[in-house]
């Protein structure tokens, strides 16, 4: 094991032995992405009842050329938790067809989706210079500022005297990710990106936006029945890397509407009373018949909260880009 990994294992470990011995039993959504979380993950993003991804990648078809305009011809591309980098895509192309120079700085946990999303990205943008940056998202943007940096240097270096270096940052934090986060870590997070960007700088997050209960339901309620997969498998990662007994058929995924909080919430819920053994805790734990273990908040906002949330962390709303049925909202946000 790795340091890096050694570290993680003792995270998931202890994040899981506090869950299990509280009342209120709450596992961060984080740990739905192991390998075959982030694969459920995806084909989620495919259901017909989950709007979201296709919403966005719509919108994105349809603002490109706007945030093109505004961005100059040198552009230093960060992305918070990429992924497989296909809504990015719809950007690189836009700007790579307006004979842009793009560097493009994807970040993600997983170091495995970073390779291969890079490799398919060169070969479709090959002029663009790309560089993955396997990490969370806080030292991430420490590492991708560096790296900004040290393009510049670079291109200093390589410049001819009439030739215009001069880079705008475009950060990405998309497909609705900020609504998993607690509104208090979204402020930390928006405003830690904040302090590294210059004026002429720009952010883009995508937000959920709130609308009718029997949409969001049925999002997270698919038919396919992927998302109960994909909230299960949480326990069937605590069997393979905590030595879990949990058996997955004596829980059942629950995705309800939280009116007065704004999100959709996922829990598993036991089935019966039953105990619980972690061999890497070597504890028992007990579960009484309709408890919950609280495994996802997916918060959704309306533009009057995006502008607050935007002004509390030193920005200002640059533009809105909304769909017709106002369902998802790209806010492409300025220094203030
Ligand atoms: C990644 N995140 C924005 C998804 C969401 O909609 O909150 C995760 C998800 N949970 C259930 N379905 C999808």
């Amino acid at each position: 094991m790795t340091l890096q990994q050694n570290r993680e294992f003792e995270e998931f470990s202890n994040d899981v032995a506090m869950c299990l011995a509280s009342k209120n039993k709450y596992l961060s959504p984080k740990y739905l992405y192991d390998k075959v979380g982030s694969q459920l993950f995806e084909q989620i993003c495919i259901q017909p009842e989950y709007y979201l991804t296709r919403t966005e990648a719509s919108i994105l078809s349809k603002c490109a050329p706007v945030i093109s305009n505004l961005l100059g011809n040198n552009i230093h591309i960060i992305e918070l938790g990429s992924g497989s980098s296909s809504k990015t895509a719809i950007l690189l192309s836009h700007f790579s067809s307006q004979k842009k120079r793009i560097y493009y700085f994807p970040i993600d946990i997983s170091s495995t989706i970073l390779a291969e999303s890079a490799q398919r990205l060169k070969s479709q943008f090959p002029k663009a210079s790309i560089v993955g940056i396997a990490s969370d998202y806080n030292m991430g943007i420490d590492r991708a500022a560096a790296e900004c940096k040290v393009a510049e240097k670079e291109e200093e270096k390589k410049k001819n005297n009439n030739d215009d270096i001069s880079y705008t940052k475009l950060v990405l934090f998309l497909g609705s990710s900020i609504g998993n986060f607690e509104l208090i870590e979204a402020r930390s997070l928006l405003r830690s990106v904040r302090q590294r960007l210059n004026a002429s700088d720009f952010l883009l997050v995508g937000f959920d936006l709130q609308k009718d209960e029997s949409v969001l339901n049925a999002a997270y309620n698919d038919k396919a029945g992927i998302t109960a997969k994909f909230n299960l498998n949480l326990l069937a990662r605590i069997n393979r890397e905590l030595g879990g007994n949990f058996e997955l058929e004596k829980f059942e995924h629950y995705a309800f509407y939280n009116h007065d909080q704004h999100r959709m919430e996922m829990h598993l819920i036991s089935k019966i009373d039953q105990q619980l053994y972690i061999g890497a805790l070597g504890k028992t734990f007990s579960l009484k018949k309709g408890e919950s273990i609280h495994t996802e908040n997916s918060y959704k906002y309306s533009l009057n909260q995006i502008d607050a949330l935007a002004e509390d962390c030193g920005f200002g709303i640059e533009k809105n880009f909304t769909d017709k049925k106002r369902w998802f909202n790209l806010a492409l946000l300025s220094p203030s």
